[in-house]
């Protein structure tokens, strides 16, 4: 059976590590003899897969657009807009259509309700480029930058401060519950995580010896955290809202304050865009514990694995 990644709870939390630790092998044997071209047809013609966005991106579109192409395939990159999908063809003809020519189907989109609607028919794997709920891919590049400082992720305490409503503080639930890691989210009650995603999350980290935890203190939120996140106040689609997203996200930026109440050694991630002075100082996004270029670069190695993984499962 073909298998999709939608949400981060797709993944088993064994499955998760597998695909963390193919990560980090893809990363080192990157341009060596080894590295894997699944996307290689046994004559040598390259299999496409198809990357389609109806929201902007910089690094998903970079990072899928190299790694297709480095497993030997070739990535089509779509503009939502620009194609039928953008004037009303349906999700489900879409995909159709898609799945009979390219290996994978890689999508950003705003439902999720959407990415759901082409999982259920897709006949290859659907992989979730961000919707207004999740982004699992990033939570994948971020646990692998944190597994390069780290032995180990579980037993870690992740804290994420600003927007507990968004896409990136509810993949840090799902994924870090996998990873047994203790999540937790510091937000204005306002922008508080889906219940649902909150309560899915609490019954992983029971399994995976983790927790979870939603406050509205950014002091209690940050304290003696071993990784310190955050994310844009205003996440696309949101432009309107400017104005009412900025006074109450004030007490929960990552600054220098913030900074010091987390472990000495603490890793500060953001997925980025980064709006320096926002949510984020730009003494910490530029300061020592930042690793946010690593980050950046691991949506590569992460995602390359991740196809990996998906089409050999998919058999
Ligand atoms: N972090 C991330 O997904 O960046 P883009 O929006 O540039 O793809
Ligand atoms: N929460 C942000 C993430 C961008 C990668 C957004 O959805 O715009």
């Amino acid at each position: 059976t073909v298998r999709h990644l939608t949400r981060d709870d797709d993944l088993t939390p064994a499955e998760q590590a597998e695909v963390l630790a193919l990560a980090a092998q893809l990363k080192a044997g990157r341009h060596t003899a080894a590295a894997p071209t699944p996307l290689r047809a046994a004559n040598g013609t390259q299999r496409t897969v198809a990357v389609l966005f109806d929201k902007p991106s910089t690094r998903t579109r970079l990072s899928f657009a190299v790694g297709v192409t480095e497993l030997g395939g070739q990535p089509l990159v779509i503009d939502g807009a620009a194609s039928q999908l953008g004037r009303g063809e349906s999700v489900e003809d879409t995909t159709r259509v898609l799945d009979r020519q390219v290996a994978a189907i890689v999508w950003r989109t705003s439902g999720q309700e959407r990415m759901d609607a082409m999982a259920a028919v897709s006949r290859v794997p659907v992989v979730n480029a961000l919707t207004d709920s999740f982004h699992p891919c990033q939570v994948l590049a971020d646990l692998q930058t944190v597994l390069e400082r780290r032995p180990q992720l579980a037993g870690l305490t992740l804290s994420y401060l600003g927007d507990g409503a968004n896409n990136m503080a509810h993949s840090y639930l799902l994924g870090g519950a996998l990873a047994g890691m203790h999540v937790r989210i510091g937000s204005p009650e306002a922008f508080q995580p889906d219940p649902a995603v909150l309560t899915r999350a609490g019954q992983i980290a029971k399994e995976t010896g983790g927790s979870v935890q939603w406050t509205a203190d950014p002091a209690a939120a940050a304290d003696g955290a071993d990784v310190l996140a955050t994310d844009a106040w205003v996440s696309m689609g949101q432009e309107s809202e400017h104005a009412a997203r900025t006074g109450p996200f004030v007490p929960y930026a990552v600054d220098e304050p913030a900074l010091t109440r987390a472990a000495d050694d603490a890793v500060v991630l953001h997925c980025l865009p980064a709006y320096r002075g926002k949510e984020i100082a730009a003494s910490v996004i530029d300061g020592p514990q930042s690793a946010v270029w690593d980050e950046a670069e691991n949506r590569l190695h992460a995602q390359k694995a991740l196809l990996l993984w998906l089409l050999e499962r998919s058999g």
